[in-house]
């Protein structure tokens, strides 16, 4: 086994226990894991981590690729031993932490965090632990269902912990497309032209006596948790798959439309699900994560292609493209997530980019993360790598939350994360709002007309009428713009008394 999957001889001697690799891992070091949308993390290091801490308090700063699985932020943070996380996260305890201001939370796009690394305008990780299938002739590390940072911690980092996952098959090798941009000045144009394309290697490379620890883990990605779809998310999917069609008719889309990004969660993947039915053939994806809904339509035919920087299934779905890689590998790459969410790229390729916001106000402004302004609820993710370059940037949410007592569309956003440059498209199950080329008045009418839950939608227009007539571009009322979240926050909710 250890020969399978450790081809480097002279690495062999490296294999220790998750407690003694966890050992390495000091107070006050910068550490950089591997794992993307709860996949591909380390998993036995950071639970012997949490172990230690029980009895030998630390704090470290924990950078990742995005929210990691096996409730492993929930236990570092339960034993106090994380100082500072970055770039993403969505685990209930650590966001609980962060509103407390006991873990201090950088939210960051999550295709600038190595590039700040490696300009040092951020520190670069002291060590690395990377979840890996194997390890090459070379010394060289395959990673398992997401890249993510790895790429880069792995170059950063003074030494490496490589955690090989042996639930995973060594099949998976060949997946996975590992390129690392220049340094700037001089760097030269990022060479993707198309999805498919290949640009870098299989394995993450690295000189090996910078591995100081090897560990066996036989534990698995948690199961994605999304939902079905239901009526609502239903709704939304036939709102935007209807938009897309008619922009086919049109001839401002091919019937292939452009590759598509589409983000975590129920409503986005109850949209791509909803593509089956679509007349659109030849679907290319490229996108930071890909859920059941991608292989849906790979197994539906209807999808030719899939570039992401992971992979986040359900049980089923994961043992059904996880035991049969081979069956898939050619319709698939995995990438560094600079590269996934490059803006360049985005820009190049015209996606058709996807995402879930929490709110939006009249004028098209975007809020993904902040509860009522101020309670951070995971971070922006992707969400504006792929928003401020894609053709076409739509933005998906119910019209209301928690028992309609929230409507999640607003005069005024309580924070903004995406500016109405950004969103092109805004969908709720209501209707679809089509702001492109729209000055704000014009994009109030639309976001109004189409998107507003029926209990708000009085409300909302006697808003912008008074507004209006007091005159602006953009018009508002300073003192009532924000008066719904404060009725929210003093009375439980934001419908009018
Ligand atoms: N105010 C307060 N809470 C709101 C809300 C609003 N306007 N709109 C939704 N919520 C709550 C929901 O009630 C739900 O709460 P619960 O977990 O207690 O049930 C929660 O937010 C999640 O909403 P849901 O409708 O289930 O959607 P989701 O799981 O798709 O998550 C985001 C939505 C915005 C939180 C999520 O998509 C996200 O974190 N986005 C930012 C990152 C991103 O876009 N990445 C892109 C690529 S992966």
């Amino acid at each position: 086994m250890s020969s399978d999957r450790i081809r480097l001889a002279s690495l062999q001697s490296k294999v220790v226990s998750a407690a003694e690799a966890a050992s390495l891992i000091k107070d006050g070091m910068t550490v950089g894991m591997s794992g993307f949308t709860r996949a591909g993390e380390a998993k036995a290091v950071p639970l012997a981590l949490v172990e230690q801490a029980k009895t030998n308090p630390l704090k470290i700063t924990l950078v990742t690729g995005a929210s990691l699985g096996n409730d492993i932020d929930k236990k570092l943070t339960e034993v106090g031993a994380l100082a500072r996380r970055m770039p993403f996260q969505v685990d209930n305890t650590l966001r609980k932490a962060i509103n407390e201001g006991k873990v201090m939370f950088t939210d960051q796009h999550l295709s600038e965090t190595v590039e700040q690394m490696r300009n040092y305008q951020i520190p670069r990780p002291d060590i690395a632990v990377i979840e890996a299938v194997a390890i090459t002739e070379k010394g060289h590390i395959v990673p398992t269902t997401s890249v993510g940072n790895s790429a880069s911690f792995v170059q950063f980092a003074k030494q490496v912990i490589v955690e090989i996952n042996t639930t995973l098959s060594p099949d998976l090798e060949g997946l996975h497309d590992i390129y690392i941009p220049e340094e700037r000045p001089n760097r030269t144009p990022v060479k993707l032209v198309r999805p498919e394309d290949r640009i870098g290697t299989t394995a993450i490379e690295v000189d090996p006596s910078k591995i100081v620890a090897i560990v066996f883990s036989d534990l698995s990605d948690s199961p994605s948790n999304v939902q079905p779809p239901d009526d609502e998310t239903q709704a939304i999917a036939d709102h935007l798959i209807d938009f897309l069609k008619k922009e086919v008719t049109d001839g401002r889309l091919p019937n292939s439309l452009r590759p598509l990004q589409v983000g975590i969660g129920t409503i986005a993947n109850a949209v791509t699900s909803g593509l089956i039915k679509s007349p659109f053939t030849d679907l290319v994806q490229y996108s930071e994560v890909l859920q059941d809904s991608t292989f849906e339509l790979l197994d539906a035919g209807k999808l030719k292609f899939a570039s992401a920087s992971s992979i986040t299934v359900s049980a089923a779905c994961g043992e059904r493209v996880f035991g049969n890689i081979n069956e898939y590998k050619d319709r698939l790459v995995l990438r560094p997530q600079e590269i996934s969410n490059l803006p360049e790229i985005v820009r190049r390729l015209g996606t058709i980019s996807i995402n879930t916001a929490l709110e939006f106000d009249i004028y098209g402004n975007v809020n993904s993360t902040h509860v009522n302004g101020s309670k951070m609820m995971n971070g922006i993710g992707g969400s504006g790598d792929f928003a401020r370059n894609a053709h076409i940037a739509v933005f998906v949410t119910k019209s209301t939350a928690k028992n309609d007592a929230i409507s999640s569309v607003v005069p005024m956003v309580s924070h903004v994360d995406h500016t109405g440059h950004d969103a092109d498209v805004l969908v709720t199950e209501q209707g679809l709002a089509d702001l492109r080329g729209l000055a704000p008045r014009e994009r109030a009418r639309a976001i109004i007309d189409n998107c507003v839950h029926p209990a708000y939608r009085d409300a909302l227009n006697a808003y912008f009428e008074a507004a209006s007539a007091k005159g602006g571009q953009t018009p508002h009322i300073l003192k009532e713009a924000l008066s719904w979240h404060i009725n929210l926050e003093e009375h439980g909710t934001m419908l009018p008394r």
